[in-house]
């Protein structure tokens, strides 16, 4: 498909920073928001990042005028008459959501593609209230948009193949990488943080490790980041809201931990409200009183390492794995692409690889028996032990290893 113009619903965060990556491809882009004061406020956030490229040698002052203008702000949706894309990033409420996509069906041409932002709600649900649901689809993309490179594309149960074909396009042409998930709750990448972030925080409660100890620990492993700096940066509010959604379809095992419940009561919503588990430089000595009166004192008696954080998100990868969410390839790409793990470790799966499969069994085993239920080893997992699939010492295991010397 030619792409020639795009539209933007809600010019916040995502919004705006969208715009500006549409923007920046060459690609018209027409900007709606709720009233004139917002379209503004949207379009000052707009002019300040292109600014920043300009200042940092990245843009010409030629280019920035050239971007600026291929952007229109409207309040009115009979602008989106003849966009080709539609990308919605509108708060994260079902409601909300629903409604805009209602009017944009109206608004738009029957060839109209409509993509939502959500980073936690049913695609399929939004879909449901269309008359033509064959043509929407989730476009996550991660923040900042303007430097993540990755681009989940979630079709919805109703969505044609000719959708995710021109999804995955107007992916490449944005100058972003896609990997395309079977939906489901959390997608793929905040999916497998998930048990990450929480098993960092149940680390700090039981009392094995502080949070600076954890964060150093996760970038000895190769992380950009520690857990603890990630969750401030995406807010605690915004986990706490997407872990209910999570917990809901999987269960106890992705359940909230009480401390992020405790922060949102207490506003460490983190960078955002000026502090969570970090203010600024230094922990939150708001944050250490909560965990003081929090700590459960649990004491088993594993003594706290990186696999205490790492394994469990490589379980939750063979879970989705088991569940055809997506490729072992793709699994490892988006991990490596979206959030930075370690690249010489390949992703989770290529990492199980290494490790093997019996020996990274026997550990989920040992934490499942000594620390949660939470560690319990997917089903997949078992069956390749018993198959003998242990990895690349037995040259098989989420890949193939036929080249590989075994120096075992
Ligand atoms: N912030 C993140 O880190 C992040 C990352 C990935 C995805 N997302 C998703 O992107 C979406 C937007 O998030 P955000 O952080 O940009 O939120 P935000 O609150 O910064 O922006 C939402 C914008 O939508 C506008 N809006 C509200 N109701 C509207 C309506 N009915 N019609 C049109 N515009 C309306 C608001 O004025 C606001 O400018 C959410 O679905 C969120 O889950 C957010």
């Amino acid at each position: 498909m030619k792409f020639k113009k795009i539209g933007l619903v809600g010019g916040g965060i995502m919004g705006a920073a969208i715009t500006q990556v549409v923007a920046s491809s060459g690609l018209t882009v027409v900007m709606y928001e709720m009233n004139e004061e917002l379209v503004q406020k949207a379009m000052k956030r707009i002019r300040s990042a292109f600014q920043r490229e300009q200042d940092k040698g990245k843009i010409s002052k030629e280019k920035l005028h050239e971007r600026l203008a291929l952007i229109n702000g409207t309040t009115s949706l009979k602008e989106f008459f003849d966009v080709d894309l539609v990308i919605e990033a509108v708060p994260e409420i079902m409601e909300i959501k629903k409604k805009v996509f209602t009017s944009l069906e109206q608004a738009t041409s029957p060839q109209t593609i409509l993509a939502s932002n959500t980073s936690s709600l049913s695609i399929s649900e939004i879909a449901s209230t269309l008359k033509d649901s064959q043509k929407v689809i989730g476009l996550h993309f991660f923040n900042p948009p303007q430097k993540m490179k990755l681009v989940e594309v979630i079709p919805a149960l109703q969505t044609s193949t000719k959708t995710i074909e021109t999804a995955v396009d107007f992916v490449r042409l944005v100058g972003r990488e896609s990997v395309v998930v079977t939906e489901c709750a959390g997608f793929l990448v905040n999916r497998l943080l998930v048990p990450y972030f929480y098993e960092a925080m149940y680390t700090l409660l039981d009392g094995s490790a502080g949070i600076q100890d954890i964060d150093n620990a996760a970038m000895q492993y190769g992380f950009p980041m520690g857990p603890f700096r990630l969750c401030d940066f995406i807010g605690i509010d915004t986990l706490v809201h997407s872990g209910r959604i999570m917990e809901q379809y999987y269960g106890p095992r992705m359940k909230p931990p009480f401390l992020m419940e405790e922060m949102v009561r207490a506003e460490l919503l983190g960078d955002k409200s000026g502090g969570g588990f970090y203010k600024g430089n230094q922990i939150n000595p708001d944050v250490l009183l909560l965990i003081e009166n929090l700590k459960t004192n649990s004491k088993h008696t594993v003594a706290f390492t990186t696999e205490r954080l790492i394994y469990p998100m490589i379980n939750e990868a063979v879970i989705c794995l088991q569940e055809k969410i997506s490729t072992p390839s793709e699994i490892d790409f988006a991990m490596v692409s979206g959030i930075g793990f370690p690249k010489d470790k390949g992703g989770p799966l290529r990492y199980a690889d290494i490790i093997g499969m019996d020996s990274l069994t026997e550990s989920l085993d040992r934490f499942a028996q000594k620390i949660s239920f939470r560690f319990w080893p997917s089903y997949l997992l078992r069956k390749m032990v018993a198959a003998g699939f242990n990895g690349i010492k037995s040259k098989q295991g989420f890949y193939t290893y036929l080249n590989e010397v075994n120096e075992n």
